[in-house]
């Protein structure tokens, strides 16, 4: 299965690949690495098994059904990190279930790159109109 929005994710067996198709994109993979290397042991993350060139490999997580505020508001306020506004953390397309916990998937955002996400959909806007 294939999945594109800012990197192209393949889905094979029981692994997700993710290459990035921007500079964001290649930040996204690096950062997804540096918080999982930080944070391993929370069980908030979908495991990640290499990085390479901001190219990610992560245990592929079953979709998660509905969100979980109570969940979402423990990340923030355990790594600060994530604690941005402007974030995806929201959708629930970024979330998974491992182990029967709600886990995030996406989690290669920090307050730098999620403010190229908005200066992104400022073009976009401006474009369009
Ligand atoms: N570990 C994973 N397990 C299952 N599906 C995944 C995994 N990682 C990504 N996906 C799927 O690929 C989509 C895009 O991946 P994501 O990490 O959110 O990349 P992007 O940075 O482009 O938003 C996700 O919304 C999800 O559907
Ligand atoms: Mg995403």
């Amino acid at each position: 299965m294939i999945k594109i929005s800012t990197r192209l994710v393949f889905l094979i067996r029981n692994r997700a690949y993710k290459f990035p198709l921007s500079r964001r994109g290649y930040l996204q993979g690096k950062q997804e690495s540096r918080i999982w290397n930080n944070h391993k042991d929370t069980g908030f993350f979908a495991p990640l098994i290499w990085e390479c060139f901001g190219i990610v490999c992560q245990e592929r997580v079953s979709p998660l059904d509905e969100l979980s505020y109570t969940r979402l508001e423990l990340i923030r306020n355990t790594i600060s990190e994530l604690n941005i506004e402007n974030c995806d953390l929201h959708n629930i397309a970024n979330w998974g279930t491992y182990n029967n916990q709600p886990v995030l998937l996406d989690y290669g955002i920090n307050e730098r790159i999620s403010t190229m996400y908005k200066l992104k959909q400022k073009d976009e806007r401006r474009r369009n109109t």
